[in-house]
Formats: C-alpha cells, sequence, structure tokens
C-alpha cells in the first residue's frame, strides 16, 4: 500500500476489518515485521489519540517513531512550487518532502483545513504536496478534507458491536459546538458508511449540508427526532457550512443528544470521535452511559492504523 488518504485506498473494505480485528485479538503476531524501519509523524495541528494510536501500532509493530510539530518545532513551509521565498517561509515542501523520506520508511501528515476557502482546502493543497514529494508510502493522519483512519476505526468498531444479520441503521447527527469545525470527520464518516453494509442516515440544521461528492448513497433527513427513530448506531460530530463555508449558520431547535431523544432509537450505541467538549457536544449521561462506544473507539485507533503501516511494510 503506497498511500492512505481515503477510502478509495482499500480495495477490500470486508478483508481488511477482518485484519484489524485479528491484529487486536493479537497485537504483537508482527512485532518484528517493522524491525530497523522508521515511522516519521507530521503533525501541522493538534491531537492526543491519533499521535498515541499511530505510536502504539508502530510499537506494537517493532518500528521506530520519530514525530515532528512542524509549527512549533520546524521551519515555515512553502508549499507553492516555483515561489520566489522572500516572505516568511522558510523551507520547502519539495525538500522538507525528500528527506523525510530519506529518514522514514512510511510518513504519516496531520494538516488540517483553514477554515478560510473552500477552493484551497478542498484541493488538499498539503496533503497532495507529501504525496508529490515523498518517496515513501504516506498515511493521513487527518487532512483538510477527510479522517480516513478515524472512519476505518468507526467502521471496526461498528462491525465488533453488531452481530444481527440485518444490516444496523446508522445515523450521523450534527451536533451543537462553540466554534467552527472542519467537515473533515463527517465527510470521511460519510464516505466509509455509503460504502459499509449499513443503511446511512445523516441529520443536521439548515446550513450544514455536507460536500455531495462525501454523501452520495447517504439518506437525509433534516427532522433529528426523525433520523434517529430505530437507529442502531448514533454518531455525534459538530462541522461547520460547507456551502458559506466556515460559517457556523444559527440554528435555533436544540441539537444537544440527550437520554431523551435517545429513547426514539433501537436502543442506540452512542459515538464520537473525540475530543468532545461535554455537554456542549453530548451529554455527560450519554458519554459515561452503558451503550456509549467512545472508549472502544479510541482503543481501535491502535488496530487500524497497524493494519494500515503492516501493509505498508509488506508491500510499500
Ligand atoms: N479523533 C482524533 O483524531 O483525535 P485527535 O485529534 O486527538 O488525534
Amino acid at each position: 500500500m503506497k498511500k492512505f488518504t481515503s477510502i478509495n485506498d482499500i480495495q477490500d473494505l470486508e478483508m481488511i476489518l477482518n485484519e484489524a480485528i485479528q491484529l487486536k485479538a493479537n497485537p504483537y503476531s508482527f512485532k518484528d515485521l517493522g524491525k530497523n524501519k522508521t515511522l516519521g509523524l507530521i503533525f501541522m495541528n493538534p491531537s492526543f489519540r491519533t499521535r498515541l494510536s499511530m505510536q502504539k501500532a508502530a510499537l506494537n509493530l517493532g518500528m521506530n517513531v520519530i514525530v515532528l510539530n512542524i509549527n512549533q518545532e520546524g521551519w515555515k513551509l512553502e508549499m507553492e512550487d516555483g515561489s520566489i521565498m522572500n516572505g516568511d517561509s522558510v523551507e520547502h515542501v519539495k525538500d522538507a518532502a525528500a528527506i523525510m523520506s530519506v529518514y522514514c520508511d512510511i510518513v504519516g501528515i496531520r494538516c488540517f483545513p483553514e477554515l478560510k476557502s473552500k477552493e484551497a482546502d478542498y484541493s488538499e493543497n498539503v496533503l497532495n504536496s507529501f504525496l508529490k514529494y515523498c518517496t515513501v508510502p504516506i498515511v493521513s493522519m487527518e487532512s483538510a478534507t477527510l479522517h480516513p483512519l478515524q472512519s476505518f476505526t468507526d467502521l471496526m468498531t461498528i462491525k465488533e458491536n453488531w452481530n444481527k444479520p440485518s444490516k444496523p441503521k446508522v445515523v450521523l447527527t450534527w451536533a451543537p459546538h462553540i466554534k467552527a469545525l472542519p467537515q473533515a470527520v463527517p465527510n470521511s464518516f460519510s464516505e466509509w458508511m455509503c460504502k459499509a453494509d449499513v443503511d446511512f442516515v445523516i441529520t443536521h440544521p439548515e446550513g450544514y449540508e455536507l460536500c455531495e461528492d462525501f454523501t452520495n448513497g447517504a439518506t437525509i433527513i433534516s427532522n433529528q427526532e426523525e433520523a434517529l427513530k430505530g437507529a442502531d448506531f448514533v454518531y455525534v460530530k459538530n462541522w461547520s457550512s460547507y456551502e458559506n463555508y466556515g460559517s457556523m449558520p444559527e440554528v435555533k431547535e436544540d441539537w444537544l443528544l440527550t437520554n431523551e431523544k435517545v429513547k426514539g432509537t433501537n436502543k442506540a450505541k452512542i459515538m464520537h470521535c473525540l475530543p468532545v467538549r461535554r455537554n456542549v457536544e453530548l451529554t455527560d449521561e450519554l458519554l459515561d452511559g452503558s451503550d456509549s462506544l467512545i472508549l472502544k473507539q479510541a482503543e481501535n485507533r491502535i488496530y487500524t492504523a497497524q493494519t494500515i503501516l503492516k501493509k505498508m511494510l509488506v508491500a510499500p
């Protein structure tokens, strides 16, 4: 596997899900595969789970790991080809990516959107620059538009928690927040759910429609109560507007999920990628309740990362 930046890099979804579940059952079964190999992680933005789960996954495979918080510890990167670098950027991505490829056998990159220009963010300029100039496999650790490691984990967690022959109903519901967040997690979750063996529904207030490139195949219901009826899994996430890019259109109705609202579901399991602003995005009662899957999701981040790294080590 040369890159993992979206579900399109997965050849057989069922097979890779089973591989992750098998690695979870026996995490050290490939503990020598990564001997003398180095994983390099470049963070342009903060992270808790992605950073730690990638490191743990690499260690389980016997790899060494180096981490660069590039915005705090590195030189400011220039992304434009052919630019005259007489401004505040000091190092060109062409050089940085080439050098990472000498130091590392696999490179992970986290590069959030700026939420200022839809065209700039959805062009995935930063991720694509690393893809262009790195000569080793690249893993997205969340880009401007997608978070494939999270979505792989979310689907793995749904599979582990569903043992009926029928398809589960999975609902992605928008949640309130105090600041504008990227669309990467909901875009990615939608893209994965639309290809998975589930009935997938998205519910959000007016003005929060996601990019149709990622929601093709989903049922979109604006009434949250209606959408939640009979749900087996409810995935809670805030995102900012795609249409009026990066804005937070006013929402008059109450979109905070509560125990009361969940009564209309099929005793739904509650999911969130974390970090979560408790009692703003999702209530304590649901986050800490017996149907919450949030810790299982966070745990599974290790095994989906390990599956992707293993694939890159076996056939780079
Ligand atoms: N879910 C997730 O990606 O968590 P972090 O932002 O903490 O890595």
